[in-house]
């Protein structure tokens, strides 16, 4: 059965990255490790890595994405946490013998990782992200 290895990070959504970077970099101390455009999800990322794990600064880079949607509705906070996984295939086979609902079910392949989320509905109104890395720094 695959294993999840640790939080690989914790993403906060931000109406721009620049604008967040006078606390998460200034104030805290923490340095950008790279900002990646995600277009299959209409956003924009930032890493700045803590330890082990990361913060992530994500930002819509489209009105009408689900992102700008729920900045709108909830404001900025919280996006999603990110466990990283030893295989996510296996992983989400799993979750989805268990019953546990996906968003989704076939990985995306993203530069050094593959990723899916899993619906808040089936995990207690958190949206989840499970990473597989695939190269160093992701
Ligand atoms: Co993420």
């Amino acid at each position: 059965m695959a294993r999840i290895k640790k939080i690989n990070h914790v993403a906060i959504v931000v109406p721009e990255i620049e604008g967040a970077l006078g606390f998460w970099e200034q104030a805290l101390g923490l340095e950008v490790h790279h900002i990646e455009e995600v277009p299959s999800q209409k956003s924009r990322v930032a890493f700045l890595p803590a330890g082990e794990s990361k913060v992530e600064l994500v930002t819509p880079s489209s009105s009408d994405s689900t992102l700008a949607k729920f900045l709108q509705e909830r404001g900025p906070g919280i996006h999603h946490v990110c466990l990283e996984v030893d295989n996510l295939e296996e992983m989400l086979a799993d979750l989805k013998e268990k019953g546990v609902r996906l968003i989704n079910e076939i990985p995306q392949v993203l530069p050094g990782r593959k990723m899916a989320f899993i619906h808040p509905k089936s995990a207690g109104g958190v949206l989840v992200e499970l990473y597989e890395v695939t190269a160093e720094g992701h």
